[in-house]
């Protein structure tokens, strides 16, 4: 054995960074979060002490306590339990949507109507029509809005991107996505059709970032319960595979699993007439411990360990969009696209044929 992965820097209270992101905006964005679970934990501890163009002003949580410890932790003044409150705050300029993915259209709707800028996590919604509900508000209200697509803001995936946008990867022919997430433990929690919806919906999106401007027109996924089999029979399906095909003839595939033994594992691929990217190989602290064994690296465990930098880029980039410094990126067009790819997935699973996405879009 010439290199094997120690278990990686395992499940490890998340550490904050206190350095601050320059950017030059004059006066920052003052933000509500609404939901204070993981996700909206981090992004409330980055707007609070690492995106220099906002200000975290309060906080929302249905669950007892967990606005205001958060707000204490956090140093936000405001503390609720409905978002509401937040919304009728004019001290709120924008909102963080980080609540369960069911909420979301309706939480866009509210802070849509309230006139606040949006960034919501993914997916927008679970369904297209709660998604076009959403969009439409968005529309009429005429207010910024992102969707959390973080990999766009990666660097390695956008260095992927300027390589696609330069030619100097020729025609794409063929592209590969992949998610692996550590372990499947709370089988429970896991939302019928989550391997879609929630986490190869950012493969989705990757496999549009990086085809430049091919569209996929079919969709043909397998998906079963590998990990877990006594829950296949209860909907929870945890390991898929998927193909997709473009309007330029170009190939793709993504694939993703619940459970990887060895940690969080993201990678991307990008193939052309004159030659590949390939972006995810990422590998922990620069640390290598050699024994008779062999040698012996950290990796990253979890999405935060990976994604730690681009989490803090698209906040970044949201409040300079919100104060007109910087163009709409991870619009509700790309909210939509990846989640009509992501039904279409789930659809094809169901029928086991290939699925037109026209037939989705209706
Ligand atoms: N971009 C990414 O890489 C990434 C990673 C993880 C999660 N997410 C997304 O973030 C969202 C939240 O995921 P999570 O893992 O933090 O979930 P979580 O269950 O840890 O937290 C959700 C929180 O929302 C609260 N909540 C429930 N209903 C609410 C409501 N109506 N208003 C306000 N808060 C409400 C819950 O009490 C809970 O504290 C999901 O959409 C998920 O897909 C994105």
């Amino acid at each position: 054995v010439y290199l094997s992965y120690d278990r990686p820097i395992a499940a490890q209270p998340l550490a904050f960074h206190t350095s601050t992101v320059n950017s030059s905006l004059e006066r920052p964005v003052g933000f509500g979060v609404i939901g204070v679970g993981l996700m909206g934990e981090f992004h409330a501890a980055n707007l609070a002490r690492r995106v220099d163009g906002a200000q975290l002003v309060g906080l929302a949580d249905p669950q007892p306590g967990l606005a205001e410890a958060a707000a204490g932790r956090f140093g936000a003044r405001l503390w609720t339990r409905d978002y509401q409150d937040l919304l009728s705050n004019p001290d709120v300029e924008a909102v963080v949507i980080a609540a369960p993915a069911h909420h979301h259209a309706s939480t866009v709707v509210a802070a849509a109507q309230a006139g606040k800028a949006i960034f919501c996590e993914k997916p927008l919604a679970n369904t297209l029509a709660d998604a076009d509900r959403a969009i439409e508000a968005v529309t009429h209200a005429g207010v910024p809005f992102q969707i959390g697509f973080q990999r766009r803001f990666d660097a390695g995936f956008r260095g992927a991107r300027a390589l696609v946008d330069t030619g100097k990867l020729g025609e794409i022919q063929l592209l590969r996505s992949l998610t692996r997430d550590p372990l499947l433990d709370e089988p429970e929690r896991v939302t019928a059709g989550a391997i879609f919806l929630e986490t190869l919906i950012h493969d989705f999106d990757v496999l549009r970032f990086l085809a430049g401007g091919a569209e996929p027109v079919e969709v043909y996924a397998h998906a079963d319960a590998l990990i877990l089999p006594d829950w296949r029979s209860r909907g929870l399906l945890d390991t898929a595979a998927v193909m997709l095909r473009y309007t330029n003839g170009a190939l793709a595939t993504a694939d993703a699993s619940f459970q990887a033994v060895y940690g969080y594992d993201v990678r991307a691929e990008v193939f052309g007439t004159l030659g590949m990217a390939n972006v995810g190989d990422v590998v922990g602290p620069s640390l290598v411990h050699h024994s008779r064994a062999g040698m012996t690296r950290s990796r990253p465990h979890w999405f935060i360990d990976v994604f730690r930098e681009a989490y803090v880029a698209e906040l970044v980039h949201f409040a300079a969009f919100v104060r007109g410094n910087a163009e709409a990126d991870n619009t509700v067009g790309d909210a939509r696209a990846a989640l009509v790819l992501a039904l279409a997935a789930a659809r094809s699973v169901q029928t086991r044929r290939p699925v037109q996405v026209s037939d989705v879009t209706g």
